[in-house]
């Protein structure tokens, strides 16, 4: 549940395409064999040692009915069709991973879930077109869960919502406060059951991710994911072992609030914060601190045709292994992601624009990454 706000990895894949320069912005994006394993047409990498092929980029489904965090407390029609328009833009433009979790838009007054909008939208779309998507939801481990039999059964209700027998990936969205062997052991008996086509988990320091690693390597079940807040301007998964442990593993690190929740687009400014909760976050202040970079990043974007959204989220796919799953609440940020991929910043502007990063005092995390 995402109370987050906003490597020494260097640029392994982009050395092939140094110095390429391409205009895509807004459209479907237009693939290159870069980091990870490709698979045949290059636009797809696996999710860690799965052998489930996702997008290069997925799109968040977070808020997407829910009325505790975005969409200022309310739910109506016009955020509705919306959210469709940012699910068909996304299918439209090739990007067919879509991270969503039974929290999301759960259990508040006017809000609706998340899980049961995407089954929605896939519905719809499979109808018409015969569309494939790849899932990826999540396990809330709150604490009155017990056991694996907590896991199975939550499961079941996200595939319900979902409508669909299997999801391609099952995550933990945040450690257990009693402990994570039964949750473990649960993903385990749900792979097993082919409830799940691949298993990972979220909010995961490097010890945990380690245990569980190993917990679910003697089931035979590989660890295929950990999803953890990682932008330009919320490193810590470089600095906490969670992206190198995630290389040496073979674990694809899914980056949460890639564009630090809209920050790093260059739309808010210091005498346009953003309203909400993320007021209080990216505050006039922090955002008077952070235009230097945001300069930076359009000056480089300037040079590509490409938009801040885009340079920030190509520097995350720049660090090999990682997959951005921004949220998309309409069709237009959709299409503009897919611009993100296809193309890739030069090694020097990935060290500059994190050596610039460096200068921005990071905002908290999700607490419990550092437990
Ligand atoms: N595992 C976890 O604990 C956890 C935690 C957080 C998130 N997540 C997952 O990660 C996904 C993404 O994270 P996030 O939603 O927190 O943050 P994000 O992707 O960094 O930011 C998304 C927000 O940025 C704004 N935006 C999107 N595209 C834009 C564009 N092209 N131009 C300008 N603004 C744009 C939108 O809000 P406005 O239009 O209102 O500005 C959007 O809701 C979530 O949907 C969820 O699936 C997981």
């Amino acid at each position: 549940m995402a109370l987050q706000v906003a490597g020494g990895a260097g640029c392994c894949g982009c050395l092939p395409l140094l110095g390429q320069r391409r205009t895509a912005a807004f459209r479907p994006p237009r693939a290159v064999a870069s980091e990870g394993a490709a698979v045949e047409d290059g636009s797809k990498v696996m999710l860690g040692g799965s052998g489930v092929a996702v997008t290069k980029l997925g799109i968040g489904a977070w808020s997407w009915g829910d009325t505790t965090y975005w969409n200022d407390f309310e739910w109506d029609d016009r955020k509705l069709k919306d959210a469709k328009g940012a699910f068909d833009a996304s299918v439209d433009s090739g990007i067919t991973f879509f991270d969503t979790a039974e929290v999301y838009g759960a259990g508040v007054s006017g809000a609706i879930n998340s899980e049961s909008l995407l089954g929605r939208f896939i519905k719809e779309r499979k109808e018409k077109e015969g569309v494939e998507v790849a899932i990826a939801t999540k396990f809330a481990a709150l604490p009155w869960r017990f056991g694996k039999g907590s896991v199975i059964s939550a499961l079941k209700g996200s595939l319900s919502r979902l409508g669909v027998s299997s999801v391609e990936s099952y995550q933990l969205h945040w450690p257990g406060i009693w402990g994570n062997e039964g949750y473990l052991d649960g993903l385990a008996d749900a792979y097993e059951q082919g409830l799940v086509k691949s298993v990972g988990v979220s909010n995961y320091s490097e010890k945990r991710l380690r245990d569980a690693h190993e917990r679910l390597k003697k089931r035979g079940v590989p660890l295929a994911s950990n999803q953890v807040n990682y932008s330009l301007i919320y490193r810590n998964p470089e600095e906490n072992g969670v992206k190198a442990a995630c290389d040496e593993l073979g674990i694809t690190l899914i980056a949460y609030s890639p564009i630090a929740q809209g920050a790093l687009t260059g739309k808010y400014t210091p005498a346009n914060p953003p309203t909400g909760p993320r007021g209080r976050i990216y505050t006039s202040d922090f955002l008077s601190k952070l235009q230097p970079l945001i300069n930076k990043i359009r000056e480089i974007g300037g040079s590509y045709d490409k938009t801040p959204t885009q340079v920030v989220l190509n520097w995350l796919i720049c660090q090999g292994n990682v997959i951005p799953i921004p949220g998309a609440k309409n069709a237009e940020q959709a299409w503009e992601f897919a611009g993100a991929l296809g193309w890739l910043l030069t090694e020097q502007e990935v060290e500059e624009l994190r050596s610039m990063a460096r200068e921005v005092k990071p905002v908290m995390g999700f607490p419990v990454e550092k437990l």
